[in-house]
């Protein structure tokens, strides 16, 4: 509770940061600098190689939040209710909290698909703290597309952010929503929202860290590649392979 409540006391006042994490070792790495570790379900393409996040079942997500929680301390732990373990309030309810024991993690986010903030107002009811999203939601969605950019789109956003807020979630992500959109979003609600290709008028911001990083391979322009650790790391193996090879590795150093 401390740590929600710190990130809602942010709004207004500072930035949020926030990223994903699927292991233990890269959530390690980020837990000191960021406000909150997303167990994204995007590890479905970024780790698992699927085509959409539609197939990927509570048992991975579970493991793979396990190994988060085991790498963070300080940041709030959310992790992603796979689609259709939110069908219903009652399931919605059953799996969050199956999830929750299992992995320890502090929150649950779930994508809306525009008439689900009834899962979100049972899911508070039982004491759980409920991230929402909106705007681009990979579950709901096959092709990629801009949110926001007609009337009619930024009205129903606009709607069902204030809904999602009444049903009390404590922030809320939006996805590659249009600027304009995202900012009368975040002027309009009182909890924070979380930006992903969205501007920076929203309280915070989250990216893959995999796309931050220049691992995933996929690079939209809402992603800065602040490091291409994947040259790094292509480098690294040559050498390793050349060394291999030549018998210089192992030398005795290496060896018992
Ligand atoms: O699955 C994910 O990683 C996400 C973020 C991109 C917000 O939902």
């Amino acid at each position: 509770m401390k740590k929600i409540l710190s990130i809602l006391n942010k709004k207004n006042k500072s930035k949020i940061v926030c990223l994903t994490a699927y292991t233990k070792s890269i959530a390690k790495l980020i837990d000191d600098y960021c406000d909150l570790v997303l167990v994204g379900d995007s590890l479905a393409n970024v780790l698992y190689g699927m085509k959409n996040t539609h197939q990927i079942s509570m048992d991975i997500m579970l493991n793979h939040a396990k190994s988060v929680r085991s790498g963070i301390k300080n940041s709030l732990l959310v992790v992603d209710m796979p689609k259709n373990s939110y069908k219903s309030p009652a399931s919605a309810v059953k799996n969050a909290k199956y999830l929750i024991k299992k992995s320890k993690c502090e929150a649950v986010k779930i994508e809306s698909n525009f008439k689900n903030s009834n899962i979100i107002k049972a899911l508070v009811k039982s004491k759980i703290a409920v991230m929402g999203h909106i705007g681009f939601t990979p579950q709901f969605k096959k092709k990629f597309s801009v949110q926001g950019t007609n009337l009619k789109n930024k009205k129903k956003l606009i709607l069902d952010a204030k809904k999602i807020e009444k049903a009390g979630a404590f922030s809320i992500v939006l996805e590659c929503i249009k600027k304009d959109t995202a900012k009368k979003i975040t002027k309009e609600l009182k909890i924070p929202t979380i930006g992903i290709g969205s501007s920076n008028y929203c309280d915070g911001q989250v990216l893959v860290t995999e796309d931050l990083i220049g691992l995933s391979g996929f690079y939209p322009k809402f992603v800065k590649k602040y490091v291409d650790i994947s040259k790094v790391i292509k480098k690294s193996v040559q050498k390793y392979r050349k060394e291999v090879i030549s018998k210089k590795f192992p030398s005795k150093n290496n060896s018992y």
